[in-house]
């Protein structure tokens, strides 16, 4: 067996630099930020990350490993000033009091450690914040309800409350030094600051000196930044992060009303940086938005001001993000997901290796992190998260203690970046896949409506592999346990995926329905395959999964000029869309192509040219047409060939047979990520000493107050 080099360190696994393309060295100049200088244009804007408060030096890690990777400025998510403004359960930032002090100083200086510049942003959620935890009554301009469906109203706001909020801001701000951030942000942005929601029409219903017309209007947001100013005092720099359309039309606030905010305020900040719409619109999923979507809403901004303007639109393409320096668009590329994919882009495009940038899929898995109240993922990149707990380098990993060989079955996503880490720590690897092309349902997947950008995931591992000399690669290779036994290879990792169930089961029905003979029950599996309803046949898709699939094969059914009724026993259409930011959309999509939806019923019998559908509430029954039933609803892992080994487990010794692992949707069907990301801990832990019985990553448990 062999062994690995002695002294090889990870981090030479790297492929060489590469010059840097000359087209791209605008990308490298410096830019200066007030007092600051960033030592290029690549700038992390905030995002929040599930972590926040509770997982601090998760969270400190990860900002870290993010500076390292070359971002010039990296910033935390949004950080609450006041128990007012509290997002309980979702899990942020809090400077609440100077008791919050040590654990944000402890993302700044891990953030200085990796050598970038440390921002924060500041919020005040004002009305977007129903303060579950603290039980404050939400502060706005007006007496409304919070923007949430909690049944919880903000009151209007007051002089004196006025005077309070500009005390707390100024208060974070003094904290915000003292814990050693270099740049201060006064936010105004996503519809979810208190600031925002003054400055809009539809939120501001005032007649005092704070409301009418804009002038009045923008009075909260020109003190709180003015406020900031004095507050920092040179020591660092001030952004304001401003929404520049809340794209609502003329009763929300307007671009042509920014365009009079950002004139009027232009020198008072040392930088802007400006964001469109809501958080959805914002974060578009790749779905709905293509890269650079933004920059339209932005034209025009950059000149009303000296100050340097950072924007954002879904950046991985090092010619794009050049694009919007030289057409005058942008001064800095921000950047939340491709930095969450890749945190080291930026390092990648300077050795000229913009080849190995992982890009972002715009799938939103990250965006469910924060939604979920959970630690953030990543579809892309399986470390996102786990810097930290578990030590995780998304570049670097420890080689292999004892090179082994090990056979990978199945190149989807699982296998494929189990195959990828393994080859990367130095094991001897044999990937087989029985289809033509690797890729798994990915393949399949990213051919259905506004998918193709995840292709990415397969792409970015494919080339990835091409530079691993130790792995070996075989599509159109199906394989057999006695083959597999017969290559005597140290370690099997069986990740031959699942396949979707016919019979109904799925979370409504745990037992499979009645289906009349005969009458035709497709799967996306069959779909996939170019199985398709009879010409012109009115179709039921019965989804039971609730993520994006059954949604997304309504359209493509529609597009294909089916008459397409999609049923749920949820309230919404791809009801866990809303974790993902898309479910609005998704629905009005749908209805835009022609497709029934029909919500609360649940699929109950499949009849010859009929079904039975039993409301979620009342469990009455009622039956419509069908001439063709589409399943989605659970999935049944492959696991025959695994099985198989199993079963032959006495003879492993004889082969040399060491371990036999199934991963990803074969162990348990699950997203996209979780793939990735079993296929990665595979790798990762491989001939690593474990404890069987332990919970293999790192906690920071809350330290109990000595009164008591
Ligand atoms: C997981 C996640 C969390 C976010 N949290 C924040 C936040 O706390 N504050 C904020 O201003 N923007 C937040 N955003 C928005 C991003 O800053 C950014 O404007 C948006 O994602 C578009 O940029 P991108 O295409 O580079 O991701 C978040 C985005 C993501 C993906
Ligand atoms: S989870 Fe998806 S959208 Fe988010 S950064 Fe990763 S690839 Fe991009």
């Amino acid at each position: 067996m062999d062994t690995a080099a002695p002294g090889r360190d990870a981090a030479d696994m790297s492929p060489a630099p590469a010059p840097r393309d000359p087209r791209h060295d605008v990308l490298f100049e410096p830019v200066a930020i007030g007092p600051l200088t960033a030592r290029n244009r690549f700038f992390q804007v905030p995002h929040c990350n599930g972590m926040g408060y509770r997982d601090v030096s998760a969270q400190a890690r990860m900002r870290e490993v993010k500076a390292e990777g070359g971002w010039a400025v990296v910033c935390t998510e949004e950080v609450e000033i006041h128990p007012s403004s509290d997002l309980t359960p979702s899990i942020e930032g809090r400077l609440w009091t100077d008791e919050d002090v040590p654990a944000v100083a402890r993302v700044a200086e891990a953030i200085h450690r990796g050598g970038a510049l440390a921002g924060i942003e500041l919020v005040h959620n004002g009305m977007h914040a129903a303060n579950l935890g603290s039980r404050e009554v939400p502060l706005g301009p007006s007496h409304l309800p919070v923007d949430s469906t909690h049944p919880v109203q903000a009151r209007a706001m007051t002089a004196d409350d006025i005077a309070r909020l500009r005390r707390w801001h100024r208060a974070a701000v003094r904290r915000s030094l003292q814990a050693g951030f270099d740049l201060v942000y006064v936010y105004a942005g996503h519809g979810m600051s208190g600031a925002q929601h003054f400055l809009s029409r539809r939120y501001n219903l005032r007649d005092d000196g704070y409301g009418g017309p804009l002038v009045n209007r923008m009075r909260l947001l020109r003190e709180l930044v003015e406020d900031t100013v004095d507050e920092v005092a040179g020591r660092g720099a001030v952004a304001v992060r401003l929404c520049v359309d809340e794209l609502t039309g003329a009763g929300g606030l307007t671009r042509d009303e920014v365009t009079e905010v950002v004139g009027t305020l232009a020198e008072l900040p040392d930088l802007w940086d400006f964001m469109v719409g809501d958080w959805a619109n914002d974060s578009s999923t790749s779905r709905f938005s293509p890269e650079a979507s933004h920059s339209e809403h932005l034209r025009g901004l950059r000149a009303l001001t000296t100050k340097p303007v950072v924007g954002v639109g879904r950046f991985t393409s090092p010619d794009k993000m050049v694009d919007q320096v030289r057409t005058g668009v942008l001064d800095l590329i921000g950047a939340a997901r491709p930095s969450i994919a890749d945190p080291f882009l930026p390092n990648k495009i300077a050795a000229g290796r913009s080849d190995d940038i992982r890009e972002c899929i715009g799938c939103n898995i990250c965006v469910t992190g924060d939604m979920t109240s959970s630690p953030i993922r990543c579809t892309q990149n399986p470390t996102m998260g786990e810097e930290w707990r578990r030590g995780w380098h998304p570049e670097r990993i420890a080689p292999a203690r004892s090179a082994s060989r090990v056979v990978v079955v199945g190149a989807g996503p699982a296998g494929l970046e189990a195959a990828r880490a393994l080859g990367q720590r130095g094991h001897r690897v044999l990937l087989l896949e029985a289809g033509r092309e690797l890729g798994g349902r990915v393949l399949s997947e990213s051919r259905l409506p506004g998918l193709r950008a995840w292709r990415r995931v397969v792409d970015h591992r494919v080339q990835q592999l091409a530079g691993l000399p130790g792995v070996e690669v075989y599509p159109a290779s199906g394989t057999t346990a006695e083959e597999l036994l017969e290559l005597g290879h140290d370690h099997i990792a069986v990740a031959t995926g699942a396949r979707w169930r016919a019979d109904g089961v799925g979370r409504w029905h745990t037992r499979p329905l009645p289906v009349a003979d005969g009458a035709p029950v497709l799967t996306p599996d069959d779909l996939f395959a170019g199985r398709r309803p009879a010409a012109g046949a009115g179709v039921l898709l019965y989804d039971d999964d609730h993520y994006y699939l059954g949604g997304v094969l309504a359209e493509l059914l529609a597009g294909e000029g089916y008459r397409v009724t999609i049923a749920t026993p949820e309230p919404l259409v791809s009801a866990w869309t809303v974790h993902t930011l898309e479910a609005r959309r998704i629905q009005a999509r749908l209805l835009r192509a022609g497709v029934a939806l029909v919500t609360g019923r649940a699929l109950a019998a499949v009849h010859t040219g009929a079904v039975e559908l039993v409301c979620a509430y009342t469990g009455d029954v009622t039956t419509a047409t069908a001439d063709c039933v589409v399943a989605v609803t659970a999935r049944t892992p492959s696991t025959g060939l695994y099985d198989q080994l199993l079963a032959a487990r006495d003879r492993w010794d004889d082969h040399g047979v060491r371990t036999v692992t199934a991963l990803g949707d074969c162990h348990a069907p699950g997203t996209i990520a979780a793939a990735v990301y079993a296929g990665h801990k595979y790798a990762r832990e491989l001939g690593e000493p474990a404890d069987p019985d332990g919970i293999g990553f790192r906690r920071e448990v809350t330290a109990l107050s000595d009164a008591f």
